[in-house]
């Protein structure tokens, strides 16, 4: 057992969107999802923290972007630190500082950040020497999403079946590389239902969730292969299909609920009203109001000009593939 260990890491990861979306746990404990997922890491939005194991701290001290964090999230962080305690053999606690360059728990997968920048952190603090598949690995035990988040560009989560074999690995390509996020910030706030509930809720509840199933895995081989294809458009036109299937769970759960508001309706018509004057562009929405406009950068200019002009221009980010986790 470990018992002293006063470096302190940081790292910064960047959150990923997902265009085949990840929605439901066969194994919540461990978080092995029921469906393989399909992101791209995006440059704009990021985590970075800050860990130190210390033998002189009575408890783990955690803050986000200068708040002490208690309560569901704190205990989150908590339970995530004492795998790696297990996982590591250090027997301490923890001082953890995050700071979020990204709205927290809007429907911007800042979970996915955060838990990639902690697995990397935390795991090198601990004095571990994980490979890109084993942070993988564990930074799904804090948020699955977090899994892709360790990988820049386009990344797919294998669905694997236990803990050993459901992790991330890099889409290599050298295609779609003109592709952009227009990412809505329609909503800075904490959504009312976290992506954790809103899933579990729909994996109990939606009797179309063993569909969504079996469509997932046709919308990942058919999303892989317009990668492979560099087709834009069947790119574009399956994430937002994709994104739509999984609003659908949402919509027919008991009891059911919805993560889009007034604004999030009237940025998907404005995607249709574009793409249908020829501004090719498609959208995607993760658990809350916010959008992700997918187009290539030749119309970055013409659709950051219309939602500048619909909802102000801060609210108005482009994003390009970002990178994998990094230490600093
Ligand atoms: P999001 O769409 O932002 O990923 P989620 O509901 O999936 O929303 O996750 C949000 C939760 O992730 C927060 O309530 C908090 O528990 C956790 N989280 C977000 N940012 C951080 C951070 N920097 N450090 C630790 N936990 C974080
Ligand atoms: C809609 O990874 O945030 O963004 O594993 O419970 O932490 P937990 O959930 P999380 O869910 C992400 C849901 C999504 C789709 C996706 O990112 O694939
Ligand atoms: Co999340």
């Amino acid at each position: 057992m470990t018992t002293s260990s006063d470096k302190t890491v940081t790292a910064v990861a960047h959150t990923n969107i997902a265009l085949i979306k990840y929605w439901g746990k066969q194994n919540p404990e461990l978080i092995i999802p029921y469906t393989g997922s399909l992101s791209l890491t995006l440059d704009q939005f990021y985590t970075q923290t800050s860990v130190t194991f210390n033998a002189n701290l009575d408890k783990d001290q955690i803050t986000i972007d200068g708040q002490p964090v208690t309560g569901k999230s704190g205990q989150r962080v908590h339970n995530f630190l004492s795998i790696v305690r297990q996982e590591s053999g250090i027997d301490l606690n923890a001082q953890v500082k995050s700071t979020n360059h990204v709205p927290t728990a809007a429907g911007l997968a800042s979970s996915a950040s955060a838990f990639a920048a902690l697995a990397a952190a935390a795991s090198k603090a601990a004095g571990m020497n994980l490979s890109l598949t084993d942070l993988s690995r564990l930074a799904r035990r804090g948020s699955g999403s977090a899994c892709r988040s360790i990988f820049g560009g386009f990344v797919e989560w294998r669905k694997g079946s236990d803990d050993t074999n459901s992790y991330a690995i890099p889409v290599e390509t050298t295609h779609l590389n003109d592709i952009r996020i227009v990412a809505l910030t329609i909503e800075k706030h904490q959504k009312p239902i976290s992506s954790r509930e809103g899933m579990a809720l729909s994996v109990t509840t939606s009797p179309y969730y063993p569909t969504w199933v079996k469509v997932v895995e046709a919308d990942l081989e058919n999303i892989k292969a317009a990668i492979q294809d560099d087709d834009f458009t069947r790119f574009g036109t399956i994430s937002e299909l994709n994104a739509m299937r999984m609003h659908a769970l949402t919509l027919s759960a008991d009891p059911d609920f919805l993560y889009f508001n007034g604004d999030t309706l009237t940025a998907m018509n404005e995607v249709k009203r574009l793409r249908h004057s020829g501004i090719e562009c498609y959208y995607t929405i993760d658990a809350g109001p916010n959008i992700k406009v997918i187009c290539q950068q030749a119309n970055v200019q013409t659709i950051t000009d219309t939602f500048s002009n619909l909802f102000g221009p801060t609210k108005v980010t482009v994003a390009k593939p970002g990178p994998g986790v990094k230490y600093l």
